[in-house]
């Protein structure tokens, strides 16, 4: 298709093209015939939200015989004139000197009509949902984000190092891994009444991953300041609005970076994504706000200058212990974090953001530095409104001893992290690091109230479409 030279709508409707004769591809909207033998197309491609008008009229000599006929998700061809719009609602529109149709839709079929659909239908079209507002609205902020990632870390000399999918680590140590086998399912061999894994592709248990983290530690150990950014996998069984079994995780390591360091990278992070979008999206942007949350703007202004409350975890429970309203989950010392206190702190106490640290060591992975209590460990959480936590991270533990004590303690198999303990054998450091969920990042920055509509193709229990 190298001959298809187009302009893209974005740049046709900066309005500085004028006068010029241009090529646009795109799908059609909608259109709506005048009655002094003209056609309203509305086209777009994608490049944004906006669509171009398109002025078709009975001269081209197809009008009767195709033109008549574009309906509703037809792919176009309109070479035309641009010129300054009489109309309003827009600055220019295309007058078309020649059309071609490249591919019909036939609307009995075509599952996107002119009406607005509900986001659980339009999950199930998930091949389709591209072309509408919302849906090219979220892939071109998501795509802005992805390029803020690295700019905040590029400038800063992180590099970005690429950790494996497939490993034979569980670095949260909750267990939720998809195991990864090329054995037959119909025919395991076995041993003892267990899958013999010998045979196996890689003679031994494999899972996707469910964090790049204890990689990316081997790297910081060496290069100092390295992050990750790639698809991660959990088999939790979680259907909520902000769970997925993949996901794309952030994750940024730094050697001789202590708590206090990491809170202050993460907060900085955070504040440079919202800037990154806000000034770079602000059509998209202004239609989030106007059709999906109609504060979203205001917060993420707001947030760039907002100071993100600091506290620990045994201070959250106590102010959590006196709240007023009934929790689903109790508040004790001990007991897990969940989504209701998280938003009952930074919505209702804090009205803001807020950084939560030294969670209880027994709720926490092995890999965190214990405190001096020794019943607490250098955690750290991230908490916004409406979505909760972001980002969790810690400093890691950097004591051999401390370590080896946390894997048995935790059920971790030290000899299969023999590498992991090493690096604490031989010039050990001190490092820190976090992981930030992608997919709540965008859903946070558009208002989106479920994560299956922040991710092209999303993967749930029951689900893997597409
Ligand atoms: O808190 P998590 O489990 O932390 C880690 O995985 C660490 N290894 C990160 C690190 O220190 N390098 O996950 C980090 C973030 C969460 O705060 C959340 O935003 C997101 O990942 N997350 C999920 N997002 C979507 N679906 C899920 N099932 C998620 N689980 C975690
Ligand atoms: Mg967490």
């Amino acid at each position: 298709m190298g001959e298809l030279k187009r302009t893209r709508i974005v740049n046709a409707l900066s309005s500085e093209g004028i006068g010029s004769e241009i090529t646009v591809m795109g799908w059609v909207r909608t259109k709506r015939e005048s009655k002094g033998g003209f056609s309203f197309i509305e086209v777009n491609d994608g490049s944004c939200l906006t669509n171009l008008q398109v002025i078709a009229g009975d001269q081209l000599p197809n009008y009767a015989t195709e033109v008549l006929k574009i309906q509703t998700g037809c792919s176009v061809k309109v070479t035309g004139s641009l010129l300054a719009s009489p109309g309003k609602g827009q600055n220019v529109e295309l007058k078309a000197e020649k059309i071609e149709v490249l591919g019909w839709a036939d609307q009995e079929a075509y599952p996107l009509q002119k009406k607005r659909h509900s986001f659980e239908f339009l999950r199930t079209v998930a091949h389709l949902r591209p072309r509408t507002n919302t849906f090219g609205a979220v892939a071109r902020v998501r795509n802005a984000l992805s390029m803020a990632v690295h700019r905040f870390f590029q400038d800063r000399g992180f590099l970005y190092v690429h950790t494996p999918i497939i490993t034979g680590s569980d670095c949260e140590g909750a267990g939720a891994m998809f195991k990864v086998t090329t054995l037959d399912l119909a025919k395991v061999p076995l041993i003892d009444g267990r899958p013999d894994l010998r045979s196996d592709f890689f003679e031994g248990p494999a899972n996707l991953t469910v964090s790049g983290q204890l990689e990316a530690e081997v790297y910081a150990l060496a290069l100092g300041d390295v992050y990750t950014f790639g698809p991660t996998f959990r088999a939790e069984n979680s259907n909520t609005p902000r769970h997925l079994a993949e996901f794309w995780m952030v994750e940024p390591e730094m050697a001789f970076c202590d708590l206090d360091g990491n809170v202050e990278i993460a907060v900085a992070f955070l504040k440079s994504l919202f800037s990154y979008v806000l000034e770079r999206c602000q059509e998209d942007m202004n239609f989030f706000n106007r059709f999906i949350d109609p504060e979203i703007i205001a917060t993420l202004e707001k947030l760039r200058s907002q100071e993100f409350r600091r506290l620990t975890y045994t201070e959250a429970i106590e102010i959590l212990s006196k709240a007023t309203v009934s929790f689903e989950f109790p508040v004790t010392w001990g007991s897990d974090i969940q989504a209701e206190h998280e938003r009952y702190l930074c919505e209702k106490v804090f009205a803001g953001p807020a950084v939560l640290t030294d969670y209880p060591r027994q709720i926490k992975p092995f890999y965190m530095k214990v405190n001096p209590d020794g019943k607490t460990v250098r955690a750290m959480d991230v908490l916004l409104p409406k979505i909760g936590e972001i980002i969790g991270g810690s400093q890691r533990e950097d004591d051999y001893d401390t370590l080896l004590e946390r894997m048995k303690e935790t059920g971790i198999d030290p000899a299969a992290y023999w590498w992991y303990l090493e690096l604490r054998k031989f010039g050990t450091a001190p490092h820190s690091g976090f992981g930030l969920g992608f997919e709540r990042l965008v859903q946070f920055v558009t208002g989106m109230a479920n994560i299956r509509d922040v991710i092209p193709f999303p993967r749930t229990p029951g689900n893997v479409t597409f």
